[in-house]
């Protein structure tokens, strides 16, 4: 039986009391922590780096979920493998060998994943399906928490489900953004596994109570 499982975003979180809300996230819950990073180049956002995934490693035995919202996310292949990230997602506009990048996050010893935007289509990952640890289904335009869900993004996982189903790869499907206990059962029922939740979480006040409401959201008793 198929349940959903929760990326709660730090970018929702309270910084200043980093740490608690991330134990308060793994008590209720968590299956893996998503760490957004932004440049202010390839999204209009900054937001944070290494020094931040290095206080989140500290915090958590959790799989930590790099989403690279950079140009050039090769750069950070190294250090933040050094660092002890688990899963470096980046966004295929961003660079100019995917395949090169792909290889390179696996021989460091992470998940690599490709993050799909609104606007990107599926032939983004068609020729590395083979390269891909998890594909990062965009429900909104990324750079800022707290926008809604992107409907037509129910139907993507439902696509990307059936192309990683026929090349036999056991690829995880995620999704990020603008999902909340009334939009996660739509992915689900579509594929997708993981749900990565930034302001249904964080910015609610209890966090844990909100990872087991989203849970519970998902239907039961849907087949593997
Ligand atoms: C958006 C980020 C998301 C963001 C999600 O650019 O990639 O991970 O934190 O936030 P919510 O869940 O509030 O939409
Ligand atoms: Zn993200």
């Amino acid at each position: 039986m198929r349940t959903a499982r929760i990326a709660p975003s730090v970018l929702a979180a309270d910084f200043g009391r980093l740490r608690d809300q991330i134990v308060l996230a793994e008590s209720g819950g968590a299956d893996w922590i998503h760490v957004d990073v932004m440049d202010g180049h390839f999204v209009p956002n900054l937001s944070f780096g290494a020094p931040v995934i290095k206080a989140i490693r500290a915090a958590t035995k959790l799989p930590v979920d790099v989403h690279l919202m950079v140009t050039a996310p090769e750069k950070y292949i190294a250090e933040y493998a050094d660092l002890g990230a688990n899963v470096f997602t980046f966004h295929p506009e961003a660079t100019t060998h995917v395949q090169r990048q792909l290889a390179a996050i696996r021989d460091r010893g992470m998940k690599a994943g490709l993050a799909l935007n609104p606007g990107t289509p599926l032939s983004a990952i068609d020729e590395v399906v083979a390269d891909l640890d998890l594909v990062l289904v965009m429900s909104v335009n990324p750079g800022f928490g707290g926008q809604g869900y992107w409907g037509p993004a129910t139907d993507k996982v439902a696509r990307i489900k059936a192309l990683l189903d026929v090349r036999r790869s056991g690829a995880v499907i995620e999704i990020d953004g603008g999902i909340t206990a009334r939009t996660i059962a739509a992915p689900f029922l579509a594929g997708c596994d993981m749900f990565v939740a930034g302001t249904s979480v964080f910015g609610q006040p209890d966090p844990a109570g909100a990872i087991a409401g989203l849970k519970a959201a998902c239907p039961a008793g849907t087949p593997a």
